[in-house]
């Protein structure tokens, strides 16, 4: 990559798109088209992704507790991602992205997973870019899925309770083929993960930025690689980051 500040490129960035609402709100405008303008962020951060050579895109879509939402903005929101796939998986598969849906599928109605599954097959052998849509996700309710699988297999013999390891937990996991968030980026201020890939963000660098999700664009997502590019990261062991010349004389 020609720009140094750009010589580390994490592998995966997961984003929980906040405040299409507050947005809205700060125009007098209905939350809706907050939503709205938040799909045309999401059209400049993949195209922004791909363009840095990031592997895996992960974008919080819908969690399961947005089902408690007044029911004409989860319709807007399912609206949304309706169109986003009709419209965008043309696009999104010549242009080699492969999409992957995580969250629990389970209890989803209607066309939408039928739709999210379309999108999964159509670009399943893709190279470029995986864009990971988590709809209708919840980190508790994954890991408990994912439990719950571990303790039937110990219930019917099929396993040992003191064979189970964090390793196993994680191939259980929706996110089994995806490698763990290096940056968990959310835009609007608020600094929390509400839910988001908990178990997966045990060494995540986060980035909490002050934009509106519908603000965001390809300028703030090399913003954030650059952020990320400064970070320490240790893993819980040491610093690997070249120190200074002076401070290594010191
Ligand atoms: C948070 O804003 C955003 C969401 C709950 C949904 C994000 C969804 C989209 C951007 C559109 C569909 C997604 C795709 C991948 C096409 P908020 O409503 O919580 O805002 P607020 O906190 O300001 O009220």
């Amino acid at each position: 990559m020609a720009n140094p500040e750009l010589a580390i490129i994490p592998r995966h960035v997961a984003i929980i798109m906040d405040g299409n609402g507050r947005w809205a709100n700060k125009r007098g405008l209905p939350r809706t088209i907050g939503h709205t303008k938040g799909v045309e962020a999401v059209r400049d951060t993949v195209k922004a992704a791909a363009a840095a050579g990031v592997e895996y895109l992960t974008l919080f879509a819908f969690s399961s507790e947005n089902w408690s939402r007044p029911e004409t903005e989860v319709n807007d929101l399912l609206g949304l991602l309706r169109k986003f796939i009709r419209r965008d998986l043309a696009e999104l598969h010549r242009e080699n992205v492969r999409i992957r849906i995580i969250g629990d599928r389970a209890h989803l109605k209607g066309d939408i997973l039928p739709l999210l599954l379309e999108a999964e097959e159509t670009t399943r052998d893709n190279t470029a870019l995986t864009l990971v849509i988590a709809f209708n996700y919840g980190s508790r309710d994954e890991i408990t899925r994912a439990v719950a699988s571990i303790a039937r297999d110990v219930a019917a013999g099929r396993l040992r309770a003191e064979d189970v390891d964090a390793m196993m937990i994680g191939e259980r996991l929706d996110t089994s083929d995806i490698p763990d968030p290096d940056l968990i980026i959310r835009t609007s201020g608020e600094e929390r993960l509400s839910n988001f890939l908990l178990w997966q963000a045990a060494y995540s660098e986060l980035l909490f930025l002050p934009d509106y999700w519908p603000d965001f664009d390809r300028a703030l997502f090399f913003d954030a690689l650059k952020a990320y590019a400064a970070r320490d990261r240790r893993f819980g062991g040491l610093s690997t980051k070249k120190k200074a010349p002076e401070a290594v004389a010191g």
